[in-house]
């Protein structure tokens, strides 16, 4: 691995239920350190946001967890590793894709209308720091069947079948370049991550509080949260409070 410290030491198993529980696990033993990965070829219980699934076929995708200690970050600035993290994705993608790439916020991403990677971040915070994360990433690589989820993979676009460890490679590298960035000024990726935020300034669904609403998305605050504009005010909502509607 032609890095500095992310992905040289790599914990290989060919199963597990979630590549993040057995990443917490180590740390919980204090025998993983800053860089180290887990990685699986089958995740039987894979985790995903908002309490869904992870679903992977065996040895097909990545799917694995990136221990981190961003001790430089606040517990208020905790975002702007998601931020680092979905641009990092974004870039490996983009250089293997000539299509629209985008984020799904807060941290899904989309060739164009599907799904193709997600990212799960557990923190560890110790007072108003962040003493380790958890970085889980799942990026559909090989798997060319999704029934009916409306998710795609790199060789549905690309019609080529791709190296595991090569991609792997290559998000390291561009991870630790992002993740040395972010420990300089971490607000340099406040431009590019709205660069690629999906649906910025245009007009769309969404579902608040079980009711449909119409509104555009502005932006994202320094905490994470949604910017949407609705009936010419702009509000702001957690992850839990808004759903898009497709
Ligand atoms: C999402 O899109 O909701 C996030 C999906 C995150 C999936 C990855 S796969 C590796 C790691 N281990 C897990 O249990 N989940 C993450």
């Amino acid at each position: 691995m032609q890095t500095l410290f992310i992905g040289k030491n790599i914990i290989h198993l060919s199963e597990v239920d979630s590549t993040n529980n057995y990443a917490n696990q180590l740390l919980r033993q204090s025998v993983i350190n800053e860089g180290d990965i887990v990685i699986t070829d089958n995740q039987q219980l894979g985790k995903g946001q908002r309490g869904n699934t992870w679903f992977s076929e065996p040895k097909m995708n990545l799917t694995f967890s990136l221990i981190l200690k961003p001790k430089f970050l606040q517990v208020a600035q905790q975002f702007y590793l998601t931020k680092a993290i979905s641009l990092s994705i974004v870039k490996v993608l983009k250089h293997y894709l000539d299509k629209n790439i985008s984020i799904k916020w807060p941290n899904d991403i989309y060739v164009e209308n599907k799904k193709i990677a997600g990212i799960l971040i557990e923190n560890t915070l110790a007072g108003s720091a962040i003493s380790s994360s958890i970085v889980g990433i799942g990026i559909n690589v090989n798997q060319s069947d999704f029934g009916e989820i409306n998710a795609t993979s790199l060789i549905n676009e690309r019609l080529q079948k791709f190296d595991l460890n090569e991609v792997l490679e290559e998000l390291c590298k561009t991870i630790e370049q992002h993740y040395i960035k972010l420990k300089t000024n971490h607000l340099i990726f406040d431009t590019e991550y709205l660069t690629y935020l999906m649906g910025l300034n245009e007009m769309r669904g969404f579902e608040i509080s079980n009711k449909k609403i119409s509104g555009s998305i502005k932006g994202v605050n320094k905490i994470g949260q949604l910017e949407v504009e609705i009936n010419n005010n702009v509000e702001v909502f957690n992850l839990k409070e808004i759903r898009f509607i497709d």
